[in-house]
């Protein structure tokens, strides 16, 4: 008997209306389009403006869209897990809201946080829940608003990141198709450089933290990026030797979007031409769980049956790692 994979057999996305220009930040904080332009790929980011709109709001957008798009009926969702580093609320998770926001009421559901690496450890839980055979789908959804926990006078973090959301189904695949290999990794002696400190258990948020801006994220840019380009090119570089995969065999490098230097590192250390190596940063920036399917929405139609995809993710925590998929059909869309 073949085993069971789990595939991924639909995409769908949702991005708010609202551009964020690097013109604009200009204006904000001392900051230029060239400086952002060449140290991080970035142009613009979108952002979701309406204050009584959180992540579930982006996450029911994108699984509908997935919805339509397939003419999915909603009822037969097993299981709905949003990845998302900035749940609507502390408590009542943003994927029950959404599960039913969404009509999958036949669904269990619950939120998942892994920082930037939420949609890539996401992959792996789903994954595993149809490989164990308990479940044949699960929608997994990556949305984050990050703009709820950036000071937008720290010109060290409201450069980098938007707001955004991407979905993706996997199904039970007997042929072969889907997840085939990961590799992750966490280290929690990172979590000092990147951070949203206040608002949690340990630390309270009191009037003058707030005063202070203290339940904004912070991040020691130069630390994290040395880890992330070390750690998620080393996590490449074993998934590929682990599956006797070559730069010729890899059709296609689904990196986080970060920052594009990471995400060149990362690709010639496995020597990756340029045109394998998806990108949409300079449009979206750093959407943090959303950016792997924000990825793979945007290629969707480049996709073809039997191509083999490398993730990979580095975020605060520190996590990160590599999925190996193979994709399980050509575009209908
Ligand atoms: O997704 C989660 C993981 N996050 C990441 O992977 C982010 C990793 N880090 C990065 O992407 C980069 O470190 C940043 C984009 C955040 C910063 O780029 P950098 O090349 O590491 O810059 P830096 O922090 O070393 O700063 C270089 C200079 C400094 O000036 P001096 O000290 O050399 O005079 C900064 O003050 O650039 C200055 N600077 C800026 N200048 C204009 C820092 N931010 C800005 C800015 N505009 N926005």
């Amino acid at each position: 008997m073949s085993k069971v994979s789990a595939a991924i057999t639909a995409v769908g996305a949702y991005v708010p209306e609202y551009v964020l220009t690097n013109q604009i930040l200009e204006t904000m904080v001392d900051t230029n389009d060239e400086w952002i332009t060449s140290r991080t790929g970035i142009k613009e980011r979108r952002i979701l403006k309406d204050d009584g709109k959180g992540t579930s709001y982006l996450a029911i957008k994108a699984a509908q869209n997935l919805i339509e798009k397939n003419n999915l009926d909603p009822k037969s969702i097993e299981l709905v897990i949003v990845a998302t580093a900035t749940p609507d609320m502390k408590a009542a998770s943003t994927a029950s809201y959404t599960a039913t926001e969404i009509g999958a009421t036949n669904a269990f559901s619950f939120d998942m946080d892994a920082a930037c690496s939420s949609f890539l450890f996401g992959m792996s839980v789903a994954a595993s829940y149809i490989e164990s055979g308990r479940y044949k789908n699960v929608l997994l959804i990556g949305a984050d608003k990050m703009s709820s926990i950036i000071n937008y006078k720290d010109r060290a973090t409201c450069i980098i990141f938007g707001d955004g959301a991407g979905a993706v189904l996997f199904e039970a695949n007997d042929e072969g198709y889907g997840l085939k290999d990961e590799y992750l990794r966490s280290d929690g002696t990172g979590r000092e450089f990147l951070q949203a400190t206040y608002g949690g258990s340990s630390h309270a948020l009191t009037a003058e933290v707030l005063e202070k801006g203290g339940h904004y994220a912070f991040q020691e840019g130069r630390t994290v990026f040395k880890n992330a380009v070390f750690n998620m090119a080393d996590a490449a570089v074993k998934i590929l030797e682990r599956n006797n995969l070559t730069k010729d065999t890899v059709d296609w490098l689904a990196a986080h979007q970060a920052n594009k230097r990471i995400i060149d590192a990362t690709a010639q250390r496995i020597e990756l031409d340029e045109e394998k190596v998806m990108i949409n940063i300079h449009k979206y920036g750093n959407t943090t769980s959303a950016t792997l399917p924000l990825l793979i929405n945007d290629y969707e139609s480049q996709l073809k049956k039997g191509d083999n995809v490398i993730f990979a993710a580095f975020g605060g925590g520190f996590n990160w790692g590599s999925i190996y998929l193979k994709w399980a059909y050509d575009s209908k869309n």
